[in-house]
């Protein structure tokens, strides 16, 4: 079984990295918010504040890097470089699902690698939800904190791939209730965290019911994990999941959508991921009310290259969403998220269908 889970990781880092497995049809919906150009700023760039305090951490931008990987050793060289350009540049990351360090004591270190690396830097442990229904709780969930020393656990969502997959769990039935008892029993915040497929507002409102403390959304239009799950289907000869990763390749809610269920309904911080690509999909996310946003696909592809690469990867990022935040006339993170932006297309047709308002944003209000 650890080998499996093993493999299986290798897997993923291997076919994300060789094929495409982006979104085709399903978009972010980034395309459809657009920020009002202000030709008189009146703000100096130079003195723009990119910091953003999130669960009682200040990030020196509001960008940290999603789960990716851990359990094997290149996994563990890539948490490594990944750890040590986000301790320099004062972000965050989280690390991938602990679930085989938890199976195999051996592998503990392809993750404690990352708090080694990055002593001050925000860490976020990584358990899978549905793991919680097949036998682990608190006990658990504190040992992958304590692996890496992490300042909060994000418990990832992932049905979609489940279902993808041929050793897929697909029995969710009591998860709400076993992520309430890890919230309410652990002394580091709970993020809710899904994995590609967004999170709807009427989720996100019983998440917070049980008390986690913040929502990663990690909505459609990014990376596909049913499309990872096709390649590897293809690669093991299995016809009936292949067929299935394909069918189910843009499942989703995607992100600029869920990032406004989310932060309209509940009153907790918003983590924006899920096709984040560039600063100006960073300042979108921020303006549509997340307070961090987060990517996995790019800095992966980075990390395969080395330290200067990712930081270079995250240090253009936040000098885009600097630029955005001069043009339109944003000093702070603050500020941006309080911006005057315009939703049109099947995002705003989505919203209004759903009860919001997307015209509110356009007033510089939030409902
Ligand atoms: C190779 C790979 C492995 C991943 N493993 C995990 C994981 O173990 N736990 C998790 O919560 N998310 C995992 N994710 C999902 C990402 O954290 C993120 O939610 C998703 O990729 C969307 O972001 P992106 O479009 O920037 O890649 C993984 C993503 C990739 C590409």
């Amino acid at each position: 079984m650890p080998t499996e889970t093993r493999k299986r990781k290798a897997d993923h880092i291997r076919i994300s990295l060789s094929h495409n497995v982006q979104a085709k049809s399903v978009t972010t919906g980034f395309e459809d918010v657009n920020f009002i150009h202000r030709a008189l700023p009146e703000i100096d760039k130079q003195e723009i504040d990119l910091s953003s305090t999130v669960v009682g951490h200040k990030f020196a931008a509001p960008l940290i890097v999603g789960a990716i990987t851990g359990g094997t050793k290149g996994a563990s060289k890539i948490n490594a470089t990944i750890a040590e350009a986000v301790e320099e540049l004062g972000l965050g990351m989280g690390v991938g699902s602990q679930r085989a360090a938890l199976e195999d004591k051996e592998l503990e270190k392809t993750f404690s690698i990352a708090r080694k690396k990055a002593p001050t830097a925000f860490l976020i442990a990584n358990i899978g939800g549905v793991q919680l229904i097949n036998g682990y709780g608190l006990k658990e969930v504190r040992k992958a904190v304590e692996m890496i020393e992490a300042d909060a656990v994000a418990i990832h969502l992932n049905a979609l791939q489940e279902t993808a997959q041929p050793e897929g769990q697909t029995n969710f039935a009591g998860i709400l209730e076993k992520i309430g008892e890890i919230a309410e029993e652990l002394d580091k915040p709970v993020i809710a965290k899904e994995t590609g497929a967004g999170i709807a507002a009427e989720e996100a409102k019983k998440l917070a019911a049980v008390g986690v403390k913040a929502i990663d959304v990690s909505g459609a239009g990014g990376t596909s994990f049913a499309a990872v799950e096709h390649y590897r289907a293809k690669g093991a000869g299995n016809s009936s999941q292949r067929r299935l990763g394909q069918v189910f390749w843009d499942w989703g809610i995607s992100t600029a959508v869920s990032i406004v269920e989310v932060s309209q309904t509940v009153n907790l911080p918003v983590i924006a991921s899920g096709g984040i690509r560039n600063g100006v999909d960073a300042a979108k996310a921020l303006a549509l009310g997340s307070c961090l946003t987060s990517l996995s696909q790019p800095i992966l592809q980075a990390a395969v290259m080395g330290v200067k690469e990712t930081s270079s990867t995250l240090s253009l990022l936040a000098d885009e969403l600097r630029n955005v935040m001069f043009l339109v006339g944003a000093n702070s993170v603050e500020s941006l998220r309080r911006i005057h932006i315009v939703i049109t297309g099947k995002t705003s047709e989505w919203l209004r269908t759903r009860g919001f308002n997307p015209e509110s944003y356009a007033r510089g209000a939030r409902n």
